[in-house]
């Protein structure tokens, strides 16, 4: 986020915790219980959404160097995700083309090839086929027909996208609706990617994102964790297209009072969410970033799996510096896995009673409207 832009927050923060106001929806919001329940509906949101995509699925930092890779299957076809020799990223199905074996696992880096642990037939970075094992035996086929299936992928502003099938191009601009520059100026690519948890949960994909998209909860909920460091009544809110920002300003927000404005480091006073349509929540946290990357799973709409990760500024070089970001990530869980997904998972089990059609957004909760308003266009659910 750029000088002027913060300092346009910082103003905005400041004037609303000393009117006690919040960012206000026009109206309210009422979202009915089947977004949550409705099998028919997650059935179109994997069509949609995860099969079809694009979705981010890292920042430019979980690929370091040519050669680094990271798998993912949540969204639903195995997916590789390849840094080249030259930089680029490149998408492919995880699928060997001998006889349909994985052919990486996890994350790491490799150096020049992908070697199929079941026959050896293994690929360059570029998914083309490099060798056969046995090559005699397959006759006459052409390697350059065997590479590995391409996804569609692309960088830009630090976020990695990929199309989980094959499609069009991805245009990360066109996605992110004019919020790429500001998502940039994290400058995500020099980041360190710290940790990732991977985590099961029996909540509706959406639930686990609606529980970042209000401030109201926090003095009451989480009282005892992040209510100290966080301001629970004020927020500034933005959509852009699809996606959105809310920012909430830290309990240290009113040292720029006493700050000249071109001095203003107002990140640093404000924790502030991102949703990158339509299911990765980032979060920059005043010194560091967190991500959710959240994904339907099981038979239903009633369970979700989700990737959580950690990225510091730097490469920790000592003890300190690693005990610092342990905290972090467990003042996250704690926050999170321990209060809200509990309360979560009772409303969930409760959208099932039948003691009401919709749950209530109040002017209060811009951002979950402007997400579940979104949700509901994409899918032409809108007034349905
Ligand atoms: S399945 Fe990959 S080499 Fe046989
Ligand atoms: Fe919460």
């Amino acid at each position: 986020m750029n000088h002027a832009m913060q300092v346009e927050l910082g103003q905005e923060l400041l004037s609303a915790l000393d009117g006690r106001r919040t960012a206000l929806a026009d109206d309210l919001f009422r979202n009915p219980v089947s977004d949550y329940v409705s099998a028919d509906q997650v059935k179109l949101e994997r069509e949609r959404f995860f099969r079809t995509g694009p979705l981010v699925m890292g920042l430019s930092c979980d690929l370091p160097a040519p050669g680094s890779y990271m798998t993912n299957d949540f969204a639903g076809p195995p997916i590789l995700i390849v840094r080249n020799a030259e930089g680029g990223v490149n998408g492919f199905l995880n699928v060997c083309r001998h006889r349909g074996t994985r052919v990486a696992e996890g994350c790491g880096v490799s150096k020049d090839r992908f070697t199929c642990p079941y026959h050896a037939w293994s690929y360059d970075l570029d998914g083309r086929l490099a060798s056969i094992a046995e090559r005699r035996s397959f006759g006459d086929i052409d390697l350059a027909d065997y590479g590995l299936t391409r996804l569609p992928a692309a960088e830009k502003d630090g976020l990695i996208w990929v199309r989980p099938s094959a499609g069009p191009a991805i245009d990360p601009d066109a996605q992110l609706c004019g919020l790429g520059p500001e998502l940039g100026s994290y400058g995500l690519g020099s980041y360190t990617h710290y940790e990732t948890r991977v985590l099961r949960q029996p909540l509706n994909w959406k639930l686990v994102i609606d529980t970042f998209l209000e401030v109201y909860h926090v003095p009451v909920l989480h009282r005892n964790t992040i209510a100290p460091l966080l301001h629970g009544t004020a927020a500034a809110f933005r959509g852009n297209g699809p996606n959105l920002r809310m920012a909430v300003p830290r309990k240290t927000i009113g040292d720029l009072r006493t700050t000249p404005e071109p001095d203003w480091n107002v990140l640093r006073h404000t924790a502030v969410v991102y949703v990158l349509f339509p299911n990765v929540v980032l979060i920059w946290q005043g010194d560091h970033v967190e991500t959710w990357r959240v994904y339907p799973a099981g038979d239903g709409a009633n369970e979700s799996l989700m990737h959580v990760s950690l990225y510091a500024p730097e490469e920790p070089a000592t003890e300190k510096a690693r005990r610092y970001w342990d905290k972090n990530m467990d003042l996250l869980m704690r926050t999170v896995q321990d209060e809200d997904f509990p309360l979560a998972a009772g409303m969930q089990r409760a959208f099932g009673s039948g003691a009401q059609d919709h749950v209530t957004f109040g002017r209060n909760e811009p951002a979950l409207a402007h997400y579940h308003r979104a949700i509901r266009t994409e899918l032409g659910l809108m007034g349905g």
